[in-house]
């Protein structure tokens, strides 16, 4: 599934934060969106999810032969159609426990992924055999209480996005605050998605490291303006890229 914005634009009271003139995203498997704070990065992601509504620009979300216009499209309506979202900073899930978290994101969005083909019944095996294959893999404190650290809280919110089967993932600082070792499970399990064609993953990270090791295409940002993009070694070698984020 892929993005395609024009004239995209976002100010707030007559103060620019974004301005892309076209881009594309999600043509390359698993892209980066780089750039330094307040570019305009989770700007972008909001704008793209409908969350955020933009001040001028059209988006168009096409997946295969199907080009949704998203301008048309309200905020609650773009995960059905595929498009989903972690966020930056985790609130909420404090009052349900983890497993309960993530049933009720795989019944939002049930008439899409698992209705038509099964019944009441085998809907909640199937999402049930989902959750318990997520929390063995992924160990939680306490998986039938609730989540405690910023980082169980991170990963709930990475697994409850997996959970309504995206077809396109866009993950804000989906990192940042988990210990390494869950890091790689989960870029991994992201990139195995990614390799097997179920969706494409764009992900905006400081961690340039991760950036160069999973993404295949990097678009670099900088007041609001999408300035370079192109493969990991292009950004990494590019001076506009290097005088205005990497400090070289
Ligand atoms: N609701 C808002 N009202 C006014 N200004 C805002 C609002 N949201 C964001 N901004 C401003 O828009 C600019 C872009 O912010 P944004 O959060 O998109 O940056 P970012 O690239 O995600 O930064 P970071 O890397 O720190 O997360 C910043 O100058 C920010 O202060
Ligand atoms: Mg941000």
């Amino acid at each position: 599934m892929k993005l395609h914005m024009r004239n995209l634009t976002k100010a707030y009271h007559a103060h620019p934060v974004l301005n892309v003139k076209e881009a594309s995203l999600g043509t390359h498997g698993v892209e980066g969106l780089i750039g330094p704070n307040g570019a305009g990065k989770s700007t972008l992601m909001g704008l793209l999810t409908r969350r955020i509504k933009p001040s001028t620009g059209t988006i168009k979300l096409e997946d295969g032969d199907v080009t949704h216009r998203l301008n048309l499209i309200r905020s609650h309506q773009v995960a059905n159609l595929g498009l989903v979202k972690t966020n930056q900073r985790i609130q909420g899930f404090s009052s349900l426990t983890i497993r309960d978290n993530l049933r009720l994101a795989a019944t939002s969005t049930i008439d899409e992924t698992y209705r038509g083909v099964l019944d009441d019944d085998q809907v909640d095996e199937a999402i049930e055999a989902e959750i318990d294959r997520y929390l063995s893999q992924f160990s939680f404190a306490d998986p039938d209480g609730f989540a405690k650290s910023g980082g169980e809280k991170k990963l709930l919110d990475i697994l409850r996005c997996l959970i309504l089967k995206p077809r396109m993932l866009l993950m804000d600082e989906p990192t940042a605050g988990l210990p390494d070792d869950i890091t790689k499970e989960v870029m991994d399990l992201v990139g195995a998605k990614v390799e097997a064609g179920d969706m494409t993953v764009v992900i905006v990270e400081h961690d340039l490291d991760l950036i160069w090791k999973y993404c295949s295409y990097v678009h670099f940002l900088s007041e609001g303006e999408i300035l370079f993009h192109g493969t990991p070694d292009d950004v990494k070698n590019n001076r506009v890229v290097a005088e205005k984020y990497m400090g070289v």
